[in-house]
């Protein structure tokens, strides 16, 4: 069990009982299109799988801690400094470096390791871009951040080692996943309220088309055999309420991090699975207790 390395807007780490309950005792391979800080995929340390997100950088940095000695990134991460001006420097950087278009491997490893110290020294963890696709979340105020995570990167090095890591939209995993492989699915979530900002995760928005789209795909895997499991907002539980192959859940989280003054606290969630009860791991494992 690995700890992410990013703190991550909608990140899982409060919900992980409940959702790794649901998935079936044995699958093939593990998918995860919306993975975002990886919570899930990296206390599950699948065998082999795929992971994606829209977020470009975040996957520079996936790629770079799979193909690279991780001790590399490690160093330059070192290099870092708790400054105030040395992070609004870094941040600058960090936009420059998304504009090129064909970067060098240097380029890349020193994206990542930007990636990493801004992340871990930004206001809140949060990530936010302006319409032009540059990060601009102001620096935070914390007394001892830790943005070098060594030993997390050490670990990630191996889990990632069979992953196949994508940058696109979630569709791909309707040819990725086949019969007996699991999917978990993280969506960016409806906003509950209507002052709730789409905007947190990335420049384009998620919209109820768009959960349309991934319901249509949730369908397709299950008829293809593939586990799927999903974790949504309460508004998206009535587009599946005429399937009956997907049982709905609702379940209490506290959230790591809501741009929201007040969202802090319970909130709840829910999980969507096609796994019948009996193949679940809590029916399986509580079968042992
Ligand atoms: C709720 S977050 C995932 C959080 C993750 N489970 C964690 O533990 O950190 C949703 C992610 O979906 C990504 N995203 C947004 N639209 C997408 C799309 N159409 N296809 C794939 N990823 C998308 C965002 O960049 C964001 O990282």
């Amino acid at each position: 069990m690995v700890e992410p390395i990013l703190k991550w807007a909608g990140g899982k780490r409060q919900l992980l009982a409940e959702i790794t309950a649901r998935f079936p005792a044995d699958f093939d391979r593990y998918h995860e299109p919306f993975v975002g800080g990886g919570a899930v995929f990296f206390d599950l340390e699948p065998d082999a799988g795929s992971i994606n997100d829209l977020n470009s950088r975040l996957v520079t940095l996936y790629e770079t801690i799979r193909d690279r000695d991780p001790e590399e990134l490690i160093a330059e991460n070192r290099s870092h400094e708790h400054d105030e001006d040395y992070y609004y420097d870094a941040r600058d950087e960090f936009n420059e470096l998304h504009r090129v278009d064909d970067k060098s491997p240097e380029q890349r490893l020193r994206e990542a390791s930007l990636f990493v110290y801004l992340n871990r020294t930004c206001f809140n963890g949060l990530y936010r871009e302006n319409n032009s696709g540059e990060f601009n979340v102001p620096v935070g105020r914390y007394a001892n951040p830790d943005w070098v995570q060594a030993d997390r990167i050490r670990a990630l090095h191996e889990v990632l080692r069979d992953t196949t890591i994508r940058n696109g939209d979630f569709a791909y995993v309707r040819e990725a996943a086949t019969a007996g492989d699991l999917v978990y699915f993280d969506p960016p979530y409806e906003p509950v309220s209507t002052t709730a900002d789409f905007t947190d995760y990335h420049a384009e928005g998620f919209d109820r088309d768009d959960q349309r789209r991934l319901r249509d795909l949730a369908v397709e895997l299950d008829e293809a055999g593939v586990s799927v499991v999903l974790s949504n907002s309460p508004p998206v539980a009535e587009l599946y309420e005429d399937y009956e192959a997907f049982a709905v859940d609702l379940v209490e989280a506290t959230r790591a991090i809501n741009s929201d003054a007040d969202g802090r606290g319970e909130v709840a969630e829910v999980l969507i699975t096609n796994v019948p009860e009996a193949e679940q791991r809590r029916t399986t494992l509580s079968a042992f207790e």
